[in-house]
């Protein structure tokens, strides 16, 4: 049993009241290799950031769960050496799909974890989420629910709508979990490919999607006001790597994300965490192929994962700064 505390590691509790008091969003940036880790602690040092780091269950099966967890505790050590005096980083489990394997991360040094039950019936999802709440507060272990499905690109607009968070649901599921935030859907879904160009709006030669339910956020936060509510599938897709990726042998079609100015508002509300891993991929995606493209008789991994490195520590910053508000605030 190793505690996250003895890690130097934070749950979500402290940072969430004070970016819903804030208005401002913490960043949740998925990692899977030592290049992403990098990335994000550089990034959050720089613009002295709170930060999630967050790994999905893929993540644990292809790097290993104990190696990621060691990564994370490199990650506090990493940030004091790049000067900051304290960092504030969690490690939080992405889309739990069950009461064990929130144990074991909890066990193993998680400080937060998500249980996603989401696809549940609703008295099914309340029971496993409450399980794994008493589980993780023995433990001051926070956990994040879910209520409401995210669309997947083949939903219709009509089918995607009947998935959203029911806001007459949210303060019933929070009393009787005890969960410490929310995932809600509102129109975010996961992946590069959001939204089809059928669903968007061409406006100056650009793809406009349709936009968030900003009136089912609202009505949520009236349900549970300064309670903290999380977006997940929150890339941007940024169009730039797109083209980047395709100009350089990639075949990205249609690939289409929320648009930050959405995000931006978002961040200003009661939505407190905001999850972006596709453009992450996308960043290091474009930079690795632009090296093969460029010097293909390059074979040191090193030149072509430095550049994808900084290429993702650049889309870090950009989202830190620019998007979800959350710098300077350590
Ligand atoms: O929500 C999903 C995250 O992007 C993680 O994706 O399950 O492929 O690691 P993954
Ligand atoms: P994106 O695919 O939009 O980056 O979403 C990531 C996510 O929600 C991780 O849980
Ligand atoms: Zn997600």
């Amino acid at each position: 049993m190793v505690n996250y505390k003895d890690l130097g590691l934070v749950n979500t509790r402290e940072m969430f009241a004070k970016a819903v008091e804030g208005g401002y969003a913490i960043p949740a940036f998925n990692f899977n290799t030592m290049e992403q880790m990098q990335a994000i602690v550089q990034a959050a040092v720089e613009t002295k950031s709170p930060v999630i780091m967050q790994v999905s269950k893929g993540a644990r099966n292809y790097a290993n769960a104990t190696i990621l967890r060691y990564m994370a505790q490199g990650a506090v050590e990493y940030a004091k050496e790049l000067g900051c005096e304290n960092p504030q980083i969690v490690l939080h489990l992405d889309h739990g799909d069950s009461f064990e394997i929130c144990k074991d991360c909890i066990d193993s040094g998680f400080s937060s974890v998500m249980i996603d039950g989401s696809h549940l019936p609703y008295d099914e999802n309340v029971a496993l989420t409450k399980k794994v709440v008493d589980y993780a507060h023995q433990f001051d272990v926070t956990v994040e629910g879910e209520l409401g499905v995210l669309a997947g690109v083949e939903d219709e607009v009509v089918a995607a709508e009947s998935h959203y968070t029911k806001p007459e649901e949210v303060e019933d599921f929070v009393s009787k979990t005890g969960c410490d935030s929310l995932a809600i859907s509102i129109g975010t879904s996961h992946g590069a490919h959001k939204f089809t160009p059928e669903q968007c709006t061409l406006v100056n030669g650009v793809l406009v999607p349709p936009p968030l339910a900003f009136d089912v956020l609202a009505e949520i936060e009236k349900k549970l006001p300064g309670f903290p509510i999380v977006l997940h599938g929150s890339s941007s897709v940024p169009q730039d790597e797109v083209a980047t990726i395709n100009k350089y042998g990639g075949q990205l079609k249609a690939a289409i994300g929320i648009p930050e100015e959405q995000l931006r508002q978002a961040s200003k509300s009661a939505v407190c965490k905001i999850n972006i891993d596709s453009d992450s991929r996308l960043a290091m995606t474009a930079a690795v192929r632009k090296v093969f493209a460029e010097s293909p008789a390059e074979f040191d991994p090193r030149k072509y994962l430095g550049p994808a490195r900084d290429n993702m520590k650049k889309m870090y910053e950009h989202k830190i700064i620019n998007v979800l508000g959350s710098d300077n605030k350590l």
